[in-house]
């Protein structure tokens, strides 16, 4: 990457240890919404060894800087340089107390970084160079310290004072004032400081360790919002529990506090002993809230959680390590949901969410390794590769080596790391001493980018028995690193028999057979597989449990897909078998389509779904799962050239034909499912809703649809019904949609999480009259363009997950949303650089498409002061 307009790349390469110890940091805040002072004291100490006399290098933004103190000194302004966002002290004394004071001004702070003001509280957001926006500090992961904050405030606008650890002290002070005193035992980095100062209410609970702490859980929320914390608390309860059960991790703290705000950039923040949430992630009761919603809140919560250990016991030395923290952090919330509810539906669920987030960054102008090289802005690099791919990297880990391979590493990581800032490179030694393996060829996985393709080829001799598997390996180049190496890949097979019945594998030099799923290692850029001892041609079952995040080519005939599907021992081959069926089926009639042919139905398909839909046996869930069709973009990215409307078209007539060719069998699966009773929370009530709504949405295409859909619209005590009928109603465009939507918005428009849900079913309805839709939507008295989740839900769904509509033809779409990127960029950078990859993969369309998107991105790119954040997005985008 070059300079970009204002900012530079930084190197990870060009990374130095910070020479000074700092020992202890004292924070002062007199709070304030228009105004808070801060007083800052700090030990500076030269490291060992550290040739002196050495800078004091300091990290500040939009501080006013009323003194600066030396051992007792106040400096003039001749004694110190500030330049951008450093501070420099020339030659500093060996051992020295720095002390400042500055002035910030939370309520005016709209980029929500640093200190700010949410409704009624103040709060922070650090991570990860928010600090600077606090106080001048180095403000860098691997300066750890120990923290004694004090909070002064008026007591009746600001009851409630926390920071991170434990309270030490507190008292009155004259004036209708009081203060809190809050220590931090654990060293810890800028990114994980936290401070709130508001009235807000709590729910409380405990939780015993396995070593017998006992440790107070807190919830704050504000006081409406008391009745929506019960399944965060029992989230929490249940992550601390698992993560002792499988990875032997306790808690380390007296006092575990949760505050929930609703204006936030991300999902949740896991500062020591203060996390603070997006209210999406904490807020939930039946009526307000999905069954997805209460399963992103558990791996949320999870996330945070399990993060005390992997983020903040052992952080990251720098911030191109931040899949250490994030990829391993992942990883454990999802397995944490996977013991939590089904498996198997977890892991499908995650493998769809890496396709259609994460591979199209590999495929487009931002594609990174999960190690970036380097960056301009670190905020654009909080993304699906470092998080979600990140975590698949983990994952294979752990297929390579076992659960308890893998929990030695884990072990020996600890042990040599606790209380550090460490590298990728320290986890993958770690990993490799435990189990006295070598990983370095498996390293690759940190520093190459883009999605692996293995084109797999096979070949039956029917005279010798013997079965040859021939795997070919490839990983397009990315716009950054052009020449690609062979990756270690986790290959789990299973043969098949046409009937189904599982082959045992046996290679030539083995004497015996062994049945079910063998693990194999592909690490050449050709390899090949030779089983003997074959019955019969088998099919095979490919990269099961999806052993390895690549992209599987095979030629598989449709009866060898059909019988995956009915018959494979492996949920997520199923559901990939049938996934890939439909897609074909998909991308057939698209090209149909776009000859101005007529598109018709296979009925191989028909039949695979008719197995799916009778099979009584398997959890619904995953039945949901398979009987989900791809959805657009994923489509998409599989073509050469994006047929929007083609796409669209096409996958609509398969979803209709199914549906009328499955009429009787969907109804009476929607009748059996729809049984009347009242809500719960079970994992099994959950999946029944999931397969009833996908029931639903395929009736939706066949008249018996809008009545079943408004019987359960009136009926409904829980939100995934209401909502699955409401945006059932609103896709057949049926009149009762607009009476659904009305009545929605008049129960709930106080209530800003809901009300999201509103503005995400106008902004993803098809076509070219939603972007007046959602134009109009942003005079909503429930809009705002300050709040992240509101921009999510109306600008970032419109963009993002709403193809017809944002690529219509003429352009209107590409205009509004540059219009809000702009607008965004004053407000929010952050946001509005996530909003901007709207565009990224522009050069994917037709040429008119890619002629108005391109002028768009030249707008936003002219921009006067545009943030580096978005700077960065588009002038990769246009490069
Ligand atoms: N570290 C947070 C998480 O993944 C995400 C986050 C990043 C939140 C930056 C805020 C700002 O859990
Ligand atoms: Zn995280």
């Amino acid at each position: 990457m070059k300079e970009g307009i204002s900012g530079k790349a930084i190197y990870r390469k060009d990374y130095t240890a910070y020479p000074w110890d700092v020992n202890r940091l004292d924070l002062h805040f007199e709070i304030g919404s228009e105004t808070t002072v801060v007083r800052a004291q700090m030990e500076f100490q030269l490291k060992d060894g550290t040739k002196s006399p050495q800078a004091i290098v300091l990290n500040g933004s939009d501080l006013q800087l009323v003194s600066i103190t030396l051992n007792d000194r106040v400096l003039s302004g001749e004694e110190y340089i500030i330049e951008g966002e450093t501070l420099t002290i020339p030659d500093a004394p060996q051992n020295c107390v720095l002390r400042t004071e500055v002035k910030i001004h939370p309520a005016s702070n709209s980029a929500l970084e640093g200190l700010y003001l949410s409704g009624q509280f103040l709060l922070t957001q650090c991570e990860a160079q928010g600090f600077r926006k606090i106080t001048w500090f180095p403000d860098r992961p691997d300066v750890m310290t120990t923290y004694r904050v004090t909070l002064e405030a008026d007591q009746s606008e600001f009851p409630v004072l926390l920071s991170n650890g434990n309270l030490v002290d507190a008292g009155e002070l004259t004036g209708g004032r009081h203060w809190v005193r809050w220590e931090d035992p654990f060293p810890k980095p800028t990114y994980l400081f936290a401070l709130v100062a508001g009235d807000l209410a709590l729910v409380e609970d405990h939780f015993t360790t396995r070593s017998g702490r006992d440790v107070v859980l807190r919830i704050y929320v504000e006081a409406e919002n008391l009745d929506r914390c019960e399944h965060a608390m029992e989230s929490l309860v249940n992550a601390m529990r698992w993560d002792e059960e499988r990875f032997d991790l306790e808690y380390d703290l007296d006092i575990y506090h949760i505050v929930a705000t609703n204006d936030f950039n991300m999902g949740a923040m896991e500062n020591k002993s203060l996390n603070i949430f997006n209210s999406k992630y904490v807020l939930a009761r039946p009526d307000t809230a999905t069954d997805a919603d209460y399963q992103g809140i558990e791996g949320v919560i999870g996330h945070e959680y399990f993060h005390n250990w992997t983020g903040n016991r052992v952080t990251c030395q720098d911030w191109f390590q931040l899949t250490l923290k994030e990829g391993l952090t992942v990883f454990r919330d999802e397995e944490f949901s996977a013991d939590m509810q089904s498996r198997a539906v977890k892991r499908i669920r995650d493998v769809r969410d890496l396709r259609s987030r994460q591979f199209p960054e590999d495929d487009g102008p931002m594609a990174h390794p999960i190690r970036p090289d380097h960056y301009v802005e670190i905020n654009n690099f909080y993304t699906a590769t470092v998080y979600q791919k990140g975590a698949t990297i983990i994952r294979m880990y752990h297929t390579l080596l076992g659960e308890d391979g893998f929990q030695k590493g884990m072990k020996l990581y600890f042990e040599r790391h606790d209380g550090q800032a460490v590298t990728c490179d320290d986890f993958l030694a770690a990993m490799a001493d435990a189990n006295g393996v070598n990983l370095d060829r498996f390293s690759l996985w940190y520093s190459q980018s883009g999605t692996p393709q293995v084109h797999v080829s096979d070949h039956y001799d029917a005279a010798t028995q013997r079965y040859t598997l021939k795997l070919k390996q490839h990983t397009p180049p990315t716009h950054e690193q052009k020449s690609k190496q062979a990756l270690v890949l986790p290959f789990a097979l299973g043969l098949l028999a046409a009937n189904g019945d599982e082959l045992p594998l046996q290679f030539e030099a083995e004497a015996d057979a062994a049945t079910g799923t063998r693990l194999l290692i592909v690490e050449e850029a050709e390899q090949e597989f030779i089983f003997i001892n074959i019955p019969e041609a088998p099919v095979p079952s490919l990269f099961r449990d999806y052993s390895a995040p690549v992209k599987v080519f095979f030629d598989y005939s449709p009866e060898q897909l059909a019988t995956l599907i009915a018959h494979d021992s492996d949920a997520f081959v199923r559901w990939d078998a049938a996934q890939r069926m439909a897609e074909d089926a998909i991308l057939k009639q698209c090209l149909a389509h776009a000859q101005g042919l007529e598109m018709t139905l296979d009925p191989s398909l028909v039949r695979a779904f008719k197995g799916i839909l009778s099979d009584q046996q398997a959890d619904p869930a995953l039945l949901a799962e398979a009987m989900t069709l791809p959805d657009e973009d994923y489509l998409a990215d599989q073509m050469d050239v994006v047929d929007v409307d083609g796409i669209h078209a096409a996958r609509k007539f398969i979803k209709k034909g199914l549906a009328v060719e499955l009429v009787s069998l969907l109804t009476a699966r929607f009748a059996k499912l729809n049984d009347g009773q009242p809500y719960q929370k079970s994992a099994t009530a959950m999946a029944r809703r999931s397969l009833k709504s996908i029931c639903l949405s395929y009736l939706l295409e066949t008249s018996a649809g809008e009545s079943l859909a408004a019987t359960q619209l009136e009926s409904s005590d829980n939100m995934t019904d209401t909502l699955a009928a409401i945006k059932g109603l609103i896709l057949m465009d049926s009149p009762l949609a607009a009476t659904a939507l009305s009545e929605f918005e008049s129960r709930w428009k106080a209530d800003a999480l809901v009300m999201d849900k509103w503005f995400i079913m106008q902004a993803i309805k098809p076509g070219r009259k939603t972007v007046d839709t959602v134009r109009k939507l942003m005079d909503h008295p429930a809009f705002s363009i300050q709040n992240p989740n509101k921009v999510r839900s109306l600008i970032g769904v419109f963009s993002m997950l709403n193809p017809t509509g944002f690529h219509t033809a003429d352009g209107s779409g590409y205009t509004f949303h540059a219009d809000r990127v702009i607008e965004l960029d004053g407000l929010n950078p952050q946001i509005a650089a996530r909003m901007a990859s709207a565009f990224n993969r522009w050069k994917r369309y037709d040429e008119s498409r890619k002629a108005l998107m391109k002028a768009e991105l030249q707008r936003i790119a002219a921009v006067d002061n545009l943030s580096g954040d978005v700077a960065e997005i588009v002038n990769n985008a246009l490069r």
